[in-house]
């Protein structure tokens, strides 16, 4: 192995394609952290098989590295292009459904996204996510949060996302300076929140960066469903990140980010109920709906359950389950 002060050349062991990989695991696991130490081991020995397997030649490792140099280089505070990576690979998707093994009852998870900020406002339950300027028809969200016996949770705080009408989160925005389609709810005493936003439409995941040449190189689709984002924390409930996808929309069964669920699709409902717009402050819109004009605005109900905050532990540090 490798060499200590004082010994001879001699004793230089040369490493080889077998024995190579337990000795760089062997030299990078002296930590404490007996999870830490598990991932690192695991992590290399996987890498290694795949060089291994696929006999990767030199000039595509530098491919490789040059594309991961970009992913990095294209990363700033209003882009999250390795999230991004993650999202097209699976990794994101793959990891969600790790960690939401579905207790009867509750609310399926979703992915992330690339375009989480924890920018937003703290909003009272009734106000617009919204700036006056922003495209887009009006919608009115609203739901309740319950754990898994049906009872409101009150005081759960509500973190929503999305886009405007035409696609685009905020941070999107070349003059974006401050959050626009986002903010942050307490429910109320019933369990209950509300706030008017606007209809999301389909988006274009950023394909201008090096994942667009993974999305190119494989002709795949970078439109993702229009979809709201949800966040739901309370210090008693297992944190939920989730989203609901328009029924209409037809990226629905391929979502590039693998995000769509059959539990999540809903409908975004076009509703003429003058009195709903008036008790929520909505103005509504005319617009053509079939054939018809028609004045109203769309509504997205829709409930979330949580469930009880499990206790911690239970991470693999070796291949026994613990
Ligand atoms: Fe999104």
């Amino acid at each position: 192995m490798s060499l200590k002060t004082g010994e001879s050349s001699s004793n230089i062991e040369d490493l080889t394609i077998g024995n190579l990989t337990a000795h760089v695991i062997q030299m990078s696991t002296k930590g404490e952290d007996s999870r830490v130490k598990y991932l690192t081991a695991k992590l290399i020995q996987h890498l290694h098989d795949f060089v291994r397997d696929v006999e990767l030649q030199t000039d595509e490792w530098e491919v490789a590295w040059q594309f991961l140099t970009r992913i990095g280089q294209t990363c700033t505070p209003e882009r999250q292009e390795f999230v991004l990576l993650s999202d097209v690979l699976g990794v994101s998707a793959l990891v969600d459904a790790i960690n939401s093994k579905q207790t009867s009852g509750a609310t399926e998870s979703s992915v992330l996204g690339p375009f989480f900020s924890d920018t937003a406002k703290v909003f009272e339950n009734g106000e617009s996510i919204t700036s006056n300027s922003i495209a887009g028809e009006p919608m009115l969200i609203r739901g309740a949060v319950l754990d898994t016996a049906g009872k409101p949770i009150p005081r759960a705080l509500v973190d929503i996302w999305e886009t405007d009408g035409n696609g685009f989160y905020d941070m999107q925005d070349v003059e974006y300076n401050e959050p626009d389609c986002r903010g942050k709810f307490f429910t109320d005493t019933s369990g209950k929140f509300y706030l008017k936003g606007v209809k999301p439409v389909d988006y274009p995941i950023p394909n201008d960066g090096p994942v667009g040449e993974i999305l190119q190189l494989f002709n795949r689709d970078w439109y993702r469903p229009a979809h709201v984002h949800y966040m739901i924390m309370h210090p008693e409930y297992e944190k939920l990140v989730t989203a609901v996808y328009s029924r209409e929309s037809k990226y629905i069964i391929e979502d590039p980010v693998f995000g769509t669920k059959k539990s999540l699709v809903v409908d975004f409902v076009w509703t003429q109920d003058e009195a709903l717009a008036k008790t929520y402050g909505i103005s509504p819109i005319e617009r053509i709906m079939g054939s018809e004009k028609s004045r109203g605005f769309w509504l997205l109900e829709r409930d979330f359950v949580l469930v009880s905050k499990k206790s911690k532990g239970g991470r693999k540090i070796n291949d026994t389950v613990v």
